[in-house]
């Protein structure tokens, strides 16, 4: 394991200097103050409140349901369990497309109300005015491309991204574009590691890779699907690092049976 110094704080100059020194960067999705609390004290580098939320907290299908005030509350929650970290929410759906005087209120709400560090939003050049005005006003952004889930229903699925010429180009391009409009990273979703690898090379900012290979900055999950809490979701890019919800289950069922045969609480479990 490469690690080049010990941040005490992590910050967008932080990861660029990881990018150069080639440390690679360790990015998790957090929703709430105790997730939130033990990632930071294993010393994640970048903790993404994603409108992931939608789907593994709020139990939607996708993730345009959930909306700015929910993010917000997400996101506040995540920032009170933070010491070390870079905090980085995402903007969710219909907060920021086709309009960047909306995007900038709706960055601006989450930056003031939340205390997060940047924001981060889907797309390539169809957004990128929104990303210029909203690092205009002083607030980081991330970008997001390749598989953008908030467009499922114009792609149809969730497979693999740029896998025709096409689109590949376009990925190059739309990469150059957000470089160049500023922004301090790029997340790319699920498309062929030999163009995450191209892409990467192509930038100077961190690219974080999901589902894009080894030949990126740095790697991001969900951190329900890391934990093993959804055994449903199986795509080939995710590793499983523990099997949680047999853990809890399991747990559950044993207190079910100790409440059940009132073998809980024993006596050193009670008042005297
Ligand atoms: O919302 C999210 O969790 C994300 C990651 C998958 C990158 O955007």
């Amino acid at each position: 394991m490469k690690v080049t110094k010990k941040y005490t704080k992590i910050t967008t100059h932080s990861l660029q200097e990881m990018k150069q020194k080639g440390e690679k960067i360790a990015m998790l999705t957090a929703y709430d103050y105790s997730f939130a609390k033990l990632l930071d004290n294993a010393n994640i580098d970048i903790l993404l409140v994603g409108d992931s939320a939608s789907n593994v907290m709020a139990g939607h299908e996708t993730t345009l349901p959930i909306t700015l005030e929910e993010m917000i509350y997400h996101a506040k929650s995540v920032v009170k369990g933070v010491n070390r970290s870079l905090v980085v929410v995402d903007l969710p759906f219909g907060s920021y497309q086709g309009n960047s005087k909306k995007a900038l209120d709706s960055a601006i709400r989450i930056m003031k109300e939340s205390g997060a560090h940047a924001v981060k939003l889907e797309g390539g050049e169809e957004v990128e005015d929104s990303i210029k005005r909203i690092i205009d006003s002083g607030v980081p952004v991330m970008g997001h491309l390749g598989l953008t889930p908030q467009s499922i229903y114009k792609f149809g699925t969730y497979s693999v991204r740029a896998k025709n010429k096409e689109e590949a180009k376009k990925l190059k391009k739309d990469i150059i574009k957000l470089e160049k409009a500023g922004c301090f990273a790029i997340v790319l979703e699920k498309i062929p590691a030999q163009l995450a690898a191209e892409l990467t090379n192509s930038v100077k900012i961190p690219v974080i890779g999901i589902g894009a290979g080894s030949k990126v900055d740095g790697q991001v999950l969900v951190v329900h699907d890391m934990l093993g809490m959804n055994n449903e979701f199986n795509p080939r890019f995710l590793r499983r690092y523990t099997n949680l919800s047999e853990i809890i289950q399991n747990s559950v069922t044993n207190y079910i049976n100790d409440v059940k045969t009132e073998n809980f609480p024993n006596k050193e479990e009670e008042y005297k």
